[in-house]
């Protein structure tokens, strides 16, 4: 089969590593970059001078391509990729999938009537640390698991149309999807914004899952430095993922609790401290793009579904929503009660926990509305 003909959507910070990567894939071509900013496709031009580049999703789809990645900011991922679909076009988009639930849900059904592959850059999906964790928490290694907690901190850019919440914890929801399996019970979120009053630029979010286990996610743009550090901790051992340290980014630490009965009436419980081997296993470099992009195209040969296809991109979405609710609702519990794969409307803030019950619609969990009070400087 003909390598298969992408053109790149989108060339700002994102949009450069995908034209890299689908150019070093050997089953994919690279045929054209479309951008809506003139400065940006001459950026491009200068490091990729073979690319035709393109203003217009117009012009684009005129170019007899097979597929197409969207990396534009959130709001314009829904209507970019709806109409690569209605193209006839195999569509990768950036995280997260789309701005709403409901948007989410009609990519999804619409490559089910094409029979498109639709797939959703979750990046870390892709990594070999991942995998890695996903294989120790599968196999019982940690025991029961107790909880995630992750901290995904730095000078973040500041986005045009999303706060931090849908910027950073795609990365985390996706990854606790992926490794964990089960669906959340409820999801709170609490967080603060410093340098645009209606985008929160700094947030908690706390995911709660039957059976013991919660997930915290801290994800901040304001943080000096930059931490991508997620502990996974089960009763039996606990692992910490530093994704910056590039030789050792898993140690697993066999260390933790041991319960025993107290030796008088008073003290029925006694907590025993275990400590034992701290390891790192070896995990094969490689950049997860590589394996994002060489998937996506043998998902197009082999007419099959991607690790992470648009439900995954969906139960992100659904998982993002319901944080912006709590947001709204300053940290009010939102009970995601009515099926995490997929069915469901948007979950309920839980007025039990502080929350107001009802919100104004455009309050409702859509991030916030597309504008450009802040500008980045590159
Ligand atoms: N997977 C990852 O790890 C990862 C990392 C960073 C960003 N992202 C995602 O990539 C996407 C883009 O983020 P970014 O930081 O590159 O944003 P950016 O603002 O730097 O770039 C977006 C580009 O899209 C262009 N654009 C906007 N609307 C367009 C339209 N209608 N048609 C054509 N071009 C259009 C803009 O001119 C700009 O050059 C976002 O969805 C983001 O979440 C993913």
């Amino acid at each position: 089969m003909d390598r298969i003909k992408i053109g790149i959507v989108g060339c700002g910070y994102w949009g450069p590593n995908l034209i890299r990567n689908f150019s070093s894939c050997p089953q994919t071509e690279v045929v054209a970059v479309c951008d809506a900013s003139p400065a940006r496709l001459e950026a491009i031009g200068r490091n990729f001078p073979h690319l035709a580049r393109v203003e217009s999703l117009d012009r684009l789809l005129d170019l007899g391509l097979d597929a197409a990645a969207i990396a534009t900011p959130v709001s314009t991922h829904y209507p970019l990729a709806e109409r690569c679909l209605n193209a006839g076009l195999h569509v990768l988009v950036e995280k997260p999938l789309a701005s709403t639930v409901s948007e989410a849900r009609s990519l999804l059904e619409l490559a089910a009537r094409c029979g498109r592959v639709l797939m959703v850059d979750h990046t870390y999906l892709f990594s070999n640390a991942v995998r890695r964790i996903k294989a120790m928490v599968g196999s019982g290694e940690l025991g029961e698991l107790y909880y995630v907690d992750s901290v995904r901190i730095n000078l973040g850019l500041f986005q045009s149309d999303i706060n931090v919440v849908w910027d950073l914890a795609p990365h985390d929801l996706s990854i606790v999807d992926h490794v964990l399996g089960r669906e959340p019970r409820s999801i709170s979120a609490w967080g603060c914004a410093h340098a645009d009053p209606d985008m929160e630029d700094m947030a908690y979010v706390n995911v709660d899952y039957d059976d013991r286990l919660l997930a915290n996610f801290h994800v901040n743009w304001l943080s000096p430095v930059k931490i991508r550090q997620m502990i996974f901790a089960g009763s039996r051992k606990s692992l910490i993922f530093n994704e910056l340290n590039t030789t050792e980014p898993i140690k697993v630490y066999d260390r933790g609790i041991e319960l025993g009965e107290g030796p008088d009436e008073r003290r029925k419980l006694l907590v025993n401290y275990r400590s034992g081997d701290v390891w790192s296993p070896y995990i094969e470099p490689g950049e997860p793009l590589q394996e994002v992009v060489r998937h996506f195209a043998a998902c197009i040969r082999e007419k099959k579904a991607p690790l992470s296809d648009g439900a995954l991109g969906l139960r992100v979405v659904r998982l993002l929503e319901a944080a912006t609710r709590s947001l709204r609702a300053q940290g009010g519990r939102v009970v995601l009660s009515n099926g995490y794969h997929g069915a469901s409307t948007n979950g309920v803030v839980d007025s039990r926990a502080g929350g107001p019950g009802q919100l104004p619609p455009d309050r409702a969990g859509r991030p916030a509305r597309p504008k450009r009070r802040l500008e980045r400087v590159r």
